[in-house]
Order: C-alpha cells, then structure tokens, then sequence
C-alpha cells in the first residue's frame, strides 16, 4: 500500500505547536512500523483570511477531498476575525461537506493524569452528532439593530442524520461495555427530542444485547461528575455533544488532553482528526500548549487508517510520558518537553 496521504491544517494560534508535535510523533510511530506518511501542510487561518478575505481557498473543500485524512489544530482568532466567521468558513464546512457526521470524544485519566474528581476509574466516549441539529445554519435576522430586531435560528434534526448516529452508538456500545446513553431533552422539547427518544427505542429493539438509558443533557452533566463510571457510549446531539465534552475534558484533567475525530463512516470523504480545544491565543507564543489531546486525536487518525500498531505505538507512549508524570499538569512542562518525552517513549 502506498503512503496516507494526510492533509495538516495547523490553524491559528496554539494549533501550530500542537499540530507540529503530533506530526513528529506519528511520523516517528510511522516510521518504526515501515508506514508511509505524506503530509501536506496548509496555511488555512485567521491570517489567511486578513490577506485573502477567505479562510481557505474557494476550492478548499475539493483540494482536501482529495486527502486520505485531515488533522486539524484549531481555528479562531476573535481579535482578528469573528469567530462565526472563522469557523463557518473552515472548520464546520469540512465536516458537513464530508458528512463527517460521528464527532468521537474518549474521556478517560490517562495514567499520571490527577483529575477534579475523586472517581478515577470512568471510561466514556461521547459520540457527538457533527452536522446537523443545533448546527444546521438554519435561520435569519430581520430588522436588525431597531428595537424590532428578531433573530432565528433553527435546529434541524432529520431522520437519516439521528438515525445514523445513533446506529453508530450502538455499534461502538457492543464493541464496549455495551451501555449507551441517549441525551435529550424531551421534557421540554417536544418535537425533535421526542423525535430522538422514538429513534432510540426503534434501534434498541435492534440491539437487544445494549443496555440503553435515557438522560435529559441536564441530569447527565451531573452525572458525568457525580458517577462518571456509571457511563459507556454517550450519543447526543451536536450542541448538546460540544457541551458535554468540555465537560467531558475537564473531568480528565482538562481541554489539554481531550481528543476528538470527525468521522466519515462510509469513507465517502476524508475524517477529520483535531483536538477538542480551541486556538487559545492568550498562550499562543508561551510554548506551553499541552500537545497530548492532538497526539492523541493523531493515534485516532492511524487507527482510522487502518495502522492499529503504529496507533497502539503512539498511545503506549503518551502513556508511558504521563505515567512518569511529563505534561500531567497545565503549563507545567513545555510543548516542546513533552513532545520529546512522548517521542522517547515510542517503541
Ligand atoms: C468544538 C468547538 C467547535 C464546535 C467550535 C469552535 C465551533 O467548540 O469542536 O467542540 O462547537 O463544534
Ligand atoms: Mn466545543
């Protein structure tokens, strides 16, 4: 097989460290397992935007199609461009282009990891709906800046799209501990919650080996802090799915280690692989930025490439570098530090 082709998109602020530090690692992973990586770096941000007035190029979306995978570092940069414009003209449309339409989140400790909580032992992956919902773009404003300004925006749930993420929740239960946990919040919406619920209980009548429950988004946000062990495959919508990751994140010990992969699960187009957090330009030029959540959401690239060793490599040497406590704690380490700790460790 020849070499993945890969397509880097670093971003804005802190997404260039981190997504300079996970290219070394699963390059050197790579490299030890004889697969080829061929990457090819695109300058898609912020500054971009300043001197092209775009965030990628008007055929962006067909230059990276032709790519086997994407890994992302972050967009946005408010000071300089809006945030709605940013990422509705680089982030979100490669994943509604792409019907990247599974966004994976793993939260778990990794070893060395001290987190929030007193519970150590949770293993949760949220399974969060990518391109519809909340997200569709549905609306508009009339009237603007009177004192009859109204402003719509619409969610948009179909039955192809709820259908199919929670079909893939129940595979990635069976593939666990088969437990799925199915967010709403169906007491108070009752037209497209409802709608989900109904979904649900047609697939579970599928999947007679998951064991399925039903939590409105509120009730489950206490519960990833009051009994996050209690919890396995967590299906919900895109809003609702952003929310509970960050959550999600912090219980792990923060955004720093928190992993994300866009996934195309027909392989029609390229998944997308990025770290849960975002550009953070406060600490942009500290070389601080913690790059474990980009490595880690590389590991998920390889694995989705179909390079379990080389995926099962990389992880083994995240952990083995928190283990000895590199990169455990925010800003206690270096990007840099960690990085070559993490490479070290590969074997
Ligand atoms: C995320 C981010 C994005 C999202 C933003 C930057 C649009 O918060 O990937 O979780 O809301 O999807
Ligand atoms: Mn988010």
């Amino acid at each position: 097989m020849g070499a993945h082709k890969i397509a880097l998109i670093p971003g804005d602020g802190i997404g260039t460290p981190v997504t300079q530090a996970a290219w070394q690692v699963v390059s050197r992973a790579c490299a030890l397992g004889g697969v080829e990586l061929d990457g090819t770096w695109f300058d898609w941000s912020c500054d971009t935007f300043l001197k092209t007035g775009r965030m990628m190029p008007e055929d962006g979306i067909e230059t990276l199609r032709g790519f086997d995978a994407i890994l992302l570092g972050a967009v946005g940069w408010p000071q300089k461009v809006p945030d709605s414009v940013s990422l509705h003209g680089l982030l979100l449309p490669i994943r509604k282009n792409f019907t990247q339409y599974a966004n994976i989140r793993p939260h778990r400790l990794l070893p060395g990891v001290v987190g929030p909580l007193r519970a150590g032992d949770f293993d949760i992956l949220c399974i969060r709906e990518n391109t519809e919902g909340e997200y569709s773009g549905a609306g508009g404003r009339v009237h603007q800046g009177t004192s009859d300004e109204v402003a719509v925006e619409t969610s948009i749930f179909t039955r192809k799209g709820v259908e199919r993420i929670l079909r893939f929740g129940f595979e990635q239960a069976r593939k666990r501990r088969g437990k799925l946990a199915s967010v709403t919040k169906s007491n108070a919406q009752k037209y497209s919650m409802v709608f989900w619920d109904e979904v649900t209980d047609q697939l579970a009548a599928e999947y007679p080996d998951v064991e399925v429950s039903r939590y409105h988004v509120d009730a489950i946000a206490a519960r990833f802090v009051m009994a996050p062990e209690t919890l396995d495959v967590v299906v919900a919508s895109n809003l609702f799915g952003d929310i509970l990751t960050d959550l999600g994140a912090a219980i792990q010990g923060g955004l720093g280690f928190a992993a994300s992969a866009n996934i195309n699960p027909d392989r029609s187009a390229p998944s997308m692989f990025e770290p849960v957090h975002g550009s953070a330009p406060d600490i942009a030029l500290l070389n601080i930025a913690n790059p474990i959540a980009t490595i880690w959401s590389a590991a998920m690239m390889l694995e989705h490439l179909g390079e379990t060793a080389s995926a099962a490599r990389v992880m083994a040497a995240i952990e083995a570098a928190t283990a000895a406590g590199i990169g455990t704690k925010p800003g206690q380490n270096s990007t840099d530090k960690i990085t070559k700790a993490i490479i070290n460790q590969i074997v």
